[in-house]
């Protein structure tokens, strides 16, 4: 059994009066691909924010590697290792695909900026940070052209791309193929689950079918609550998940 990467215990949200996550305990563990899913309202947003430090939890405790990150500001997380790859674009347009990267494996040791005399070796470790990641997402061939240039599934990639290269512990994902068209859905349900491999990916997923085959746990959300975790077969058959679902199935987006 790998090592656990981040945990909750016993966290909850609140909004006024209003309880989006009540007692929530979970845990991903190193080197698989975890997704979170559930209806509209289930409290996945709300989850997410608590672990990026966007929203104070009302009780409850967040570790990332045994290490209580509960009241650690966003930027203190995201030195620690928690990179995010938001459908919100954060890419420079007018710059290169490559100086794109470069910028966020530099961005990943931000101490270095105090060490100047060490410069040009920071440098050469992060093009080679960055020539491994444009050839692990394929993205050699367009390592020249400006951000703003590619097509909205290359963008989307390379996001992906952004994150890797700040060498994460975690890397979030809110809804990686929102917005997508069926070929870019496919490449990135590829991209996401061979990441598995060696990074640990923690997800959102309102559509149940795209996270059946990419991911080794299945956490299902209702009422900000936890209904079930597990793998995916066994996720999908459980008949409250199916009840939970029914509205959706109605219209289609369960597969
Ligand atoms: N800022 C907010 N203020 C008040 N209620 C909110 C706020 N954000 C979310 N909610 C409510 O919390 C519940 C969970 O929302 P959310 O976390 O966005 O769920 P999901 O992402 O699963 O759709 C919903 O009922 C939503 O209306
Ligand atoms: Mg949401």
């Amino acid at each position: 059994m790998s090592a656990t990467v981040l945990s909750t215990h016993g966290l909850s949200v609140r909004y006024g009066d209003f309880l989006a996550l009540a007692d929530v305990d979970f845990a991903v563990r190193e080197n698989s691909v975890h997704s979170i899913i559930g209806p509209n309202g289930a409290g996945k947003t709300s989850l997410f924010h608590a672990l990026m430090g966007r929203v104070r939890p009302a009780a409850g405790r967040i570790e990332l590697n045994g290490r209580d990150i509960t009241d650690a500001s966003d930027s203190d997380r995201v030195r620690l290792g928690v990179a995010r790859s938001f459908q919100v674009t954060s890419l420079f347009a007018t710059l290169a695909v490559r100086e794109n990267l470069r910028l966020a494996a530099q961005g990943a040791r931000p101490w270095q900026a105090l060490a100047p005399w060490r410069g040009p070796m920071s440098n050469r470790a992060a093009l080679a940070t960055v020539d491994e990641v444009l050839a692990r997402l394929d993205l050699k061939a367009l390592a020249d052209r400006a951000a703003g240039e590619l097509s909205h599934g290359e963008q989307r990639r390379l996001e992906v791309g952004m994150a890797l290269a700040a060498r994460p512990r975690l890397i979030l994902m809110d809804e990686p193929t929102s917005g997508m068209g069926v070929d870019d859905i496919e490449g990135m349900k590829r991209l996401i689950k061979s990441l598995g491999a060696d990074h640990t990916v923690l997800f959102i997923e309102h559509n149940m079918g795209i996270v059946m085959n990419i991911s080794d746990t299945v956490t299902v959300m209702r009422a900000g609550r936890v209904l079930i975790e597990g793998p995916p077969a066994v996720v999908r058959d459980d008949p409250e998940v199916r009840r939970a679902y029914l509205g959706e199935m109605i219209t289609g987006d369960l597969s």
